[in-house]
């Protein structure tokens, strides 16, 4: 089926794999390395539709809040998913970006996530962000601090500061906000992610638990995002 309108921008909060494990009788952990394969296939289904800014909710501020062994194990994938997936970026022109508060990441991870984004900074095909140690509070937070040094000797300059201005203090600079924000395992809240971005961007909410929303469940949403009708606010 032929899809219209195709959103220049998709944000996914992926939640529900501890929940599909557990219907399995399996541990946590089981539903996050399934959740790796939804990444892929997402991935895969927006290049093929013509996104060009795939983001990724993996990670929240807050969730440094669960389990050590969790935490560990979540950082462990995300590990062996750069080290695995160059060849996938590679060969589907994507670029590698992670946004949020890298101070809280190991050095080594760090590192293996500075490697991939070099590696891939040329491809233009599609770009694909994975926020990790990220929350919205966070980030405006940061971004104030950013501008209250900027212009701590330049009231005047302050003054005529504009909300575009702002935006290029959020680690999101250049990068248009979502067009469209999917959240799966039916929660319907935004969990301190992107708050300033999603200003006027359209919400999607499914049942399907991350693990199980593959490429025809991508297409779903990319389906109903092309019903929508976008007003800003303004009258038809
Ligand atoms: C989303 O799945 C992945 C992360 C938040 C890291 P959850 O781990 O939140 O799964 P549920 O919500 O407990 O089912
Ligand atoms: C939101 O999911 C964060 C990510 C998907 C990374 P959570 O599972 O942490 O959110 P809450 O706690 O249900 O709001
Ligand atoms: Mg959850």
């Amino acid at each position: 089926m032929e899809i219209k309108r195709i959103p220049r921008h998709v944000s996914i909060i992926m939640d529900g794999n501890g929940r599909w494990a557990k219907q399995r009788g399996k541990e946590r952990i089981y539903g996050h390395f399934e959740g790796a394969e939804s990444v892929r296939a997402c991935a895969e289904a927006a290049v093929e539709e013509g996104v060009r800014y795939l983001s990724l909710f993996a990670f929240s501020e807050e969730n440094w809040g669960r389990p050590e062994e969790e935490v560990m194990k979540l950082m462990d994938l995300m590990m062996d998913s750069i080290k695995n997936e160059v060849g996938t970026f590679m060969d589907n022109d994507i670029r590698f970006l992670v946004l949020g508060n890298r101070a809280r990441l190991s050095p080594s991870l760090n590192k293996a996530i500075d490697g991939l984004e070099q590696m891939t900074a040329g491809n233009d095909r599609m770009t694909m962000i994975i926020f990790l140690s990220y929350s919205g509070k966070w980030d405006i937070l940061q971004a104030a601090k950013k501008l209250a040094l900027r212009y701590k000797d330049d009231p005047e300059g302050l003054d005529s500061l504009e909300i575009k201005d702002f935006d290029n203090y959020l680690v999101t600079a250049g990068i248009p906000d979502p067009d469209l924000l999917i959240r799966t395992s039916g929660e319907e809240r935004i969990s301190n992610y992107l708050l300033w971005q999603c200003a006027y961007t359209e919400f999607y909410f499914t049942d399907i638990l991350w693990p199980d929303f593959r490429k025809n469940e991508f297409r779903a949403a990319l389906e109903e995002y092309a019903q929508r009708d976008r007003r800003y606010g303004k009258v038809k």
